[in-house]
């Protein structure tokens, strides 16, 4: 278990992030089941979609990498992947479990998810029940609530269903599954989840269809076309970046293709909102999803109440935005967050009590928290508990403390952010 110390100081320059990991997990296991051969280029090389890579091999579909940071796809086709010899472990990986389970619940043969420790934590009842809804035949510990998770495969059928929580991962398991159902697979969702499974199927000839806040999904009558897709930077991961430019002074970076998805970028409308200093150019298109250049340069920023439907566009940026919270003048709000309690830590209680440690003046609520800024943080020895996005905020976080600050545990920072440190060395960070 490594430990990473970061010291005070600014970063400054150009740079860009890895792939995006929610792109990265549905080219995967979408070029599974393509007619043919897909090329995904700049994919993520990090410890949660490698645990896709190894999936979809388990369920017979070859993976060549002719050369670094691209990958070429034997798509199976909708009727050709093979029943696993053995189980298929998702390591610490909620979307490769969740996303599969929909790829699975409707073959027509057996197959087991497996997961870490963490990972055999997280509810699986949020797609084991619609699932099963659509007559799918799955067993699992505590009557299908956790990991391990069996599927008997067979017939599976349409349904019509309206997610309890705005969730991505729930909502891509069953348009999934439904490409694979009898009839129409109705999915109604309460908020704006990220929508890069629809964006993909739709530009691979998926029968997929939105009408507002619902998505249908049902058999394609034509094989689904191989992907030629070159995966935009992580909003996500130049989340952390775009946050330390934003809250301390003499900070200032650019960060080049990144994935902009409107149903992504909350944080930075976020910010924006808060009186952040940042400009967008280079706007393009990767496979339905737009990526531009942001420039960040600091500022001074005011307090913001952030919860309803918002919260799913930046639901994996609240640790870092906690962060920023701190140095916000007034006190920051945010609620209807209750999700962040079944990530890979209980991102509530993680977050208060790691940042407290620092300093902050940070509240736990049920579902969010508040903090009063601006606040002076001071290094700390930290716990990311094994959770990549604590790790990174707390590391972000050392950059504005007075004195070290030790994040223990920082291996995790690979599974979805591989060379965070060596992209924050380029920009003049000191760690060691
Ligand atoms: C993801 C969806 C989100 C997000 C996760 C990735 C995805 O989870 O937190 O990091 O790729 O679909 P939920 O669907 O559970 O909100």
């Amino acid at each position: 278990m490594s430990n990473l110390t970061v010291y005070p100081g600014p970063i400054a320059g150009q740079t860009t992030v890895p792939a995006d990991k929610s792109i990265t997990h549905r080219a995967l296991l979408f070029a599974a089941i393509a007619q043919g051969k897909s090329t995904i280029r700049n994919y993520l090389d990090g410890g949660d979609c490698r645990a896709t890579i190894a999936a979809i091999r388990t369920l017979g579909v070859e993976v060549e990498e002719p050369h670094a940071g691209e990958l070429l796809i034997h798509g199976r086709g909708l009727t050709g992947l093979q029943e696993p010899e053995t189980v298929i472990d998702c390591v610490n990986s909620g979307t490769t479990a969740r996303l599969i389970a929909g790829l699975l619940a409707g073959q027509p043969f057996h197959s087991v998810i497996v997961g870490s420790e963490q990972l055999r934590k997280r509810p699986m009842g949020r797609v084991v029940e619609p699932l099963r809804l659509m007559e799918a035949d799955i067993g699992g510990r505590e009557q299908g609530r956790l990991m391990p998770l069996s599927f008997r495969g067979g017939q599976i059928y349409g349904v019509d269903y309206t997610l309890p929580v705005a969730s991505a991962q729930v909502k891509s398991c069953l348009l999934i599954a439904g490409l694979f159902a009898d009839g129409l697979t109705v999915v109604r969702e309460p908020g704006p989840a990220r929508d890069h499974t629809e964006r993909m199927l739709l530009a691979m000839g998926a029968p997929i269809v939105r009408h507002g806040s619902i998505i249908t999904s049902e058999k394609p009558q034509d094989p689904l076309q191989p992907l030629e897709i070159t995966v935009p930077g992580d909003f996500s991961s130049a989340a952390f970046l775009l946050a330390a430019a934003a809250m301390a002074p003499g900070h200032q970076v650019s960060i080049t293709s990144v994935g902009v998805n409107p149903t992504r970028r909350g944080l930075l409308d976020v910010l924006v909102e808060m009186g952040a200093d940042i400009t967008m150019d280079h706007w393009g298109e990767s496979v339905g999803e737009p990526t531009g250049d942001l420039h960040v340069r600091s500022s001074q920023l005011k307090a913001t109440i952030i919860g309803g439907k918002d919260i799913v566009t930046l639901i994996d940026e609240l640790p870092i935005f906690a962060v920023v919270a701190t140095q916000a003048h007034g006190s920051t709000i945010v609620e209807d967050a209750a999700e962040l309690r079944v990530k890979e830590t209980d991102r509530i209680a993680t977050t208060v009590s790691e940042l407290r440690k620092m300093g902050a003046d940070i509240e736990e609520r049920a579902d969010g928290f508040i903090v009063h800024g601006p606040t002076p943080l001071h290094g700390a020895r930290v716990d990311s508990f094994g959770d990549h996005r604590l790790a990174m905020a707390l590391a972000i976080a050392g950059l504005i403390a007075d004195g070290a600050t030790v994040v223990q545990d920082s291996d995790c920072i690979s599974d979805s952010f591989p060379g965070f440190e060596m992209i924050l060395e380029r920009l003049g960070a000191v760690l060691e």
